[in-house]
């Protein structure tokens, strides 16, 4: 039906990292979503991994720049040159076999953005693009049965955004999405090391401290790291240790967000759908679903249970490469609204 479909991939264009699937094949690239240019010239020097290693650390004439923050394109050229050296990796022939391509983005993104991303893909040689909202995605991914007239919640942290969505019979029936995520996380550590200790730190060490000794809850044993920094007053690099009860102190704010949205998202559901959630869980994806002891605040804290989903870094990227073989359902599921909402 969909003619030959080895070169259908799906793509998680992600605020930290884009991953790559290809139907047959499974994830065949996950790297940063990183891009180093020459400053002057703007001329491509690196890409993904290779460009992330110089973040922070480049030399005066090359920037290393993450062309996507807050889950959207805040450098056009940049993120189309990324998403083409991406492709050509992961399919050196895609010049003669041009593939389709369905693309995971954040739902807050505005219509111009989504054409972005869309024009981006075309000229990265797509033959043809969709684009489906991340938490849809994501629920593909994390195998949830999503076509069935049953509320299941997914919630999404990325390094961005965090999307709420609420989904039953193929479609998103509640939604909420912050430009709020890891980095947001990372921010404030940075802040609350500044302020405490009048240590500046870099994002690279501020995300070491969150994936090391993070957390969103009391743990019994208190963590520690040592880290690097310079010291805002003298400018002289300097040494100091930090624990875990201080980092979690510093995500407080942030995670009281997310679970605010958490709880608004809860509130706008319809409540059959509420109830099947209460009696399903919560199901949580992104990377931001791996910080210590988040799940278990998010459950306290709603009353409702939670699930991480087994691989929840990959879920965006194998829903959206996974679509076309539910596209069937989707037009189906498309005829039932059409049909009840006539
Ligand atoms: N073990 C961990 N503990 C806490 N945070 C983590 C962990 N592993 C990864 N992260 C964080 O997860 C974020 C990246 O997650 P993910 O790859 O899902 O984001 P993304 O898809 O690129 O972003 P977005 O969906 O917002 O566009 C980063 O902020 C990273 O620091
Ligand atoms: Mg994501």
């Amino acid at each position: 039906m969909f003619g030959n479909n080895s070169s259908d991939i799906g793509i998680d264009l992600g605020t930290c990292n884009t991953l790559v699937y290809i139907h047959g094949k499974g994830i065949v690239l996950n790297e940063p979503s990183v891009v180093a240019v020459e400053r002057g010239t703007k001329r491509v020097v690196a890409v993904g991994t290779d460009a992330k290693r110089m973040l922070w650390k480049t030399p005066g004439n090359i920037i290393a720049i993450r062309p996507m923050r807050d889950g959207v394109i805040a450098d056009l050229e940049s993120t189309e040159k990324m998403i083409r050296f991406f492709i050509s990796k992961v399919l050196p022939r895609y010049r003669f076999v041009k593939p389709r391509m369905v693309i995971g983005i954040p739902s807050c993104i505005t219509e111009v953005e989504r054409r972005a991303v869309e024009e981006c893909a075309y000229k990265a040689g797509a033959r043809e693009v969709i684009v489906i909202e991340e938490s849809l995605a994501a629920a593909i991914g994390a195998d949830i049965s999503i076509f069935e007239p049953m509320g299941h919640m997914i919630c999404d942290i990325g390094g961005g955004t965090t999307e709420i969505s609420v989904i039953s019979l193929g479609g998103m029936v509640v939604t909420n999405a912050i430009r709020l995520g890891g980095d947001e996380f990372d921010e404030a550590i940075i802040k609350q090391v500044r302020s405490v200790h009048n240590l500046i730190i870099g994002e690279q060490t501020a995300e070491r401290l969150k994936i090391e000794i993070g957390n969103a809850a009391p743990d019994k044993t208190i963590e520690k790291v040592e880290i690097k920094g310079t010291d805002a007053i003298t400018g002289l690099p300097r040494r100091l240790e930090i624990d875990s009860v201080e980092v979690r102190e510093a995500l407080k704010d942030p995670i009281t967000q997310i679970i605010d949205e958490i709880k608004a998202t809860l509130g706008k559901t319809p409540p059959e759908l509420a109830a099947d959630i209460v009696e399903r869980g919560i199901v949580m994806t992104g990377g931001g679903s791996l910080l210590k002891g988040l799940p278990k605040l998010v459950s306290k804290e709603t009353g409702v249970p939670v699930i991480v989903a087994e691989s929840p870094l990959n879920c965006v990227a194998l829903g959206a490469g996974k679509y076309f073989e539910y596209a069937k359902n989707f037009d189906n599921s498309r005829q039932i609204y059409d049909t009840l909402n006539n």
